[in-house]
């Protein structure tokens, strides 16, 4: 089997091995994963590398690049430098690594207030090491019942329980939660979501990654209710100082969150082996109105770290050799240091052309399952087609 795992990332880093400075293609990528509207099982990148540069270096150069398209293409004058924003940051104010920032409706953590009321979902997430958040809809207090069962059934999708919710009015407060709270809890919330007359308050209580996920999505839904997104404004933000890591639940290890060449930040290796889900990496994405545009990061380039982190994605010695010994090898020679990333062209054209699915800027484009609704694939193959490959068809 031809395995190319990041492929043209390993590639575009040995150039940098070999003594080339600077590296950009436009290339062709084949994924196998969920598809959503902005995704697609074949897409285009537009791929680049640079040697001895830091964060600051592929962020400037990028940020001029981007400039200059937009005006070219669209006449549109952007301005820059970008709002940078840890991810931290991005998730606590967002509840997202891509955050619109086109409007507020923030997210506010009001888990403190709520740890010791009556309302036994609330107190139990705090309690289990969840948080209650909430954001506020300004001006939706208008809504329906319908409308605000149906926003109860959307966070459901993003696997919340529940949605609690106050709608303020002059003088009283209808809410789902009226019961379980005293006259100076409700206060204590409305003063800490800035509530007033006429608007509606939605919380979730969970686990951070739920709140998180589902009051995130629900913001940019509610959004979009209101007709307040304008696709010509065009809203950039870099989000940096990702996770180095993340926990895989299923497979019980530890897994890179962008890809295992990438650099943890100096300040944190000291954490690598002791406390691997705090280290951060030298990571960013650009995101454009709520859309992750590119991403990349600084490269390791030392063989020891590099080695290092193989053995925390718990591969053996062998394992890493056998998979990347040609780039372990590259890095005997000593290797400068490098970085750069990958823009999604197809999802740049989506975005400039004010549309909301990929497929509407791909020529031919794969529906929702990959398959290709008109010739039918994928199908079956002759048993020819499969002796020819040796492979053996087995259900
Ligand atoms: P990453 O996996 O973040 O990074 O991909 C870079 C960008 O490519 C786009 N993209 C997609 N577009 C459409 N359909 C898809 N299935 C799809 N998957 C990704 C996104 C994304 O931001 N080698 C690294 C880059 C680097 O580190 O230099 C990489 O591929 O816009
Ligand atoms: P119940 O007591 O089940 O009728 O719930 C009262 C209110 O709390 C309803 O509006 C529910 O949607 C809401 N709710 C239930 N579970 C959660 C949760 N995990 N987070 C936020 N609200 C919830």
């Amino acid at each position: 089997f031809y395995a190319l795992p990041q492929s043209p990332q390993l590639f575009k880093q040995l150039l940098m091995a070999s003594g080339f400075d600077r590296y950009m293609q436009i290339v062709k990528c084949f994924r196998d994963e969920d598809l959503r509207a902005d995704r697609q099982p074949e897409f285009t990148q537009i791929d680049l590398e640079m040697s001895f540069v830091d964060v600051d270096d592929v962020i400037t150069i990028n940020e001029g690049f981007l400039k200059r398209a937009f005006k070219e293409a669209l006449g549109v004058d952007i301005e820059t430098p970008f709002l940078r924003m840890p991810y931290k940051e991005a998730m606590e104010r967002f509840g997202s690594d891509k955050p619109d920032i086109r409007f507020g409706m923030e997210l506010v953590n009001v888990s403190d207030l709520v740890s010791g009321c009556g309302f036994k979902v609330f107190a139990d997430a705090v309690a289990n090491g969840g948080s209650v958040r909430a954001i506020n809809a300004k001006g939706c207090g208008k809504f329906s019942r319908k409308e605000i069962d149906s926003l109860v059934e959307f966070v459901k999708t993003y696997r919340a329980k529940g949605m609690a919710w106050i709608i303020v009015e002059e003088n009283e407060v209808r809410s789902s939660i009226t019961k379980f709270f005293s006259e100076d809890e409700m206060k204590a919330l409305l003063a800490r979501t800035a509530a007033e007359p006429g608007d509606l308050i939605c919380f979730v209580a969970d686990k951070n990654e739920v709140v998180f996920d589902s009051l995130g999505a629900l913001r940019v839904e509610i959004a979009k209710k209101l007709g307040i997104l304008n696709n010509k404004e065009f809203k950039f933000l870099w989000v940096t100082e990702f996770p180095l890591l993340e926990y895989d639940e299923e497979e019980q290890r530890w897994v890179a969150k962008h890809h295992p060449f990438t650099s943890p930040m100096d300040e944190d290796l000291e954490y690598l082996e002791s406390d691997p889900g705090r280290v951060r990496a030298k990571a960013y994405d650009v995101v454009l109105n709520g859309t992750e545009l590119g991403g990349g990061s600084i490269r390791i380039h030392m063989q020891d770290l590099q080695s290092r982190m193989f053995k925390l994605l718990g591969f053996t010695e062998e394992e890493a050799w056998a998979k990347f010994g040609y780039l372990l090898e590259a890095f005997r020679y000593g290797v400068p240091p490098h970085g750069g990333m990958a823009y999604g062209l197809d999802r740049m054209i989506m975005l400039m052309a004010g549309k909301s699915s990929i497929r509407d800027v791909i020529a031919f484009p794969k529906v929702q399952n990959a398959s290709d609704l008109m010739t039918n694939a994928p199908d079956v193959v002759d048993q020819k087609q499969l002796d020819e490959l040796h492979l053996k068809v087995t259900e």
